[in-house]
């Protein structure tokens, strides 16, 4: 069923009324294909949204707007420790992650909690708590939109990077219709490198965690910090974590002494979160706009009434403060329409 003039309020987890001219659901592969014709047909630009955590509207949406919900998940054993386990792209991430963890696969557990679906995980290779998708991940299969055939896309060919993929730097391009992971069955490596996971199982006097220990730690982290979308109207991190150069680093180190950033070759990562912070946005609400008070990188719906575009204008203020005081360009990691 095609609906016309919808309300994409609930499908996006910054809960920005933006409308779109046309809306339509899936649930096959073939009704999928059905709606794209629909969209030749009537030349209407395609928009495909998975759980819509990571999007923001600034404005009405003219084309047709197509809801994934492509669900099924499915397990192989191909040794004694290794298990692939394949989840449709609508299936939502964090019950996948739950579903791992009640059958003790081990490789999501740093993950949990995560918004949105697992079609859009390989997207943009969502990562926390020191684990990133590309270190499980096996395969996917997406629908290449120019042939509407499908295809298989290994490690190699996704071309994981920081908050980035083939599937993001060929926008448009594929839909991802189901993702494989690889994940452990009993010799499971346990990731506490992020100190606050270490923090947590102390507190609670854990010294051999399991997998399912770091998953209810990194739920405790993140809800001490990350408001819940259905309450409060958010898409995560809201910029990506700048990469600079070391010398422009050792630089800003000079001015700034407290500085954090992370090593890598040539480069270093620096918390966005800080330089916000320190930009004095944290916590502070323009109108319906708020920066979070927990976190800073997370832009929040304060009131439930924001728009898209206040959003954005409040997100280019940001911009230009950290440009201002650091000289460092901030990238939003969230899509705009
Ligand atoms: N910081 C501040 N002030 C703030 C926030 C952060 O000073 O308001 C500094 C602190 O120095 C802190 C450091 O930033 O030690 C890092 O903060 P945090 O551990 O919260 O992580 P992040 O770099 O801000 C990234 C991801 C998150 C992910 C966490 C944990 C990006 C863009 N974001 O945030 O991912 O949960 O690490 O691994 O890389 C998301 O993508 O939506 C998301 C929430």
């Amino acid at each position: 069923m095609i609906l016309e003039n919808f309300s994409l309020k609930n499908f996006n987890t910054f809960g920005v009324d933006a409308k779109t001219r046309y809306f339509t659901e899936v649930y096959s592969v073939d009704e999928l294909k059905e709606a794209i014709h629909f969209a030749h047909e009537k030349s209407l630009e395609v928009l495909f949204l998975g759980g819509g955590s990571n999007i923001l509207f600034t404005k009405d949406f003219g084309g047709l707007a197509v809801k994934l919900n492509l669900i099924g998940i499915s397990v192989k054993e191909i040794s004694d420790n290794e298990v692939l386990v394949t989840a449709k792209s609508g299936e939502n991430w964090h019950q996948l992650v739950r579903f791992c963890l009640t059958k003790n696969f081990g490789g999501l557990e740093n993950l949990s909690l995560i918004p949105g679906n697992v079609g859009t995980s390989p997207m943009q290779n969502i990562g926390a708590y020191g684990t990133e998708i590309k270190d499980v991940f096996e395969s996917c299969t997406v629908l290449n939109l120019e042939t509407l055939e499908t295809e298989i896309f290994d490690l190699e060919k996704c071309k994981f990077g920081y908050r980035d993929s083939i599937f993001k730097q060929e926008k448009g391009k594929y839909i991802i219709l189901e993702v494989t992971f690889k994940l452990t069955r009993k010799n499971h490596s346990i990731n506490v490198e992020y100190g606050a996971i270490q923090s947590e199982l102390q507190k609670k006097n854990i010294t051999k965690p399991t997998i399912q220990d770091v998953s209810a730690a990194v739920i405790r982290i993140r809800q001490s910090k990350l408001p819940d979308p259905k309450i409060t109207g958010n898409a995560g991190s809201f910029f990506k974590n700048p990469t600079i150069p070391k010398t422009q680093f050792l630089g800003l180190k000079e001015k700034f002494t407290e500085i954090p950033g992370y090593e890598n070759g040539d480069f270093v990562k620096v918390p966005a979160g800080w330089l916000i912070e320190q930009c004095g946005w944290k916590g502070k609400q323009i109108d319906n706009v708020a920066s979070n008070p927990l976190q800073a990188l997370v832009l929040v719906n304060a009131t439930g009434h924001a728009s898209g575009r206040e959003i954005f204008d409040f997100s280019d203020m940001i911009i230009q403060s950290v440009k201002k005081k650091f000289g460092i360009e901030l990238e939003r990691e969230v899509n705009i329409i």
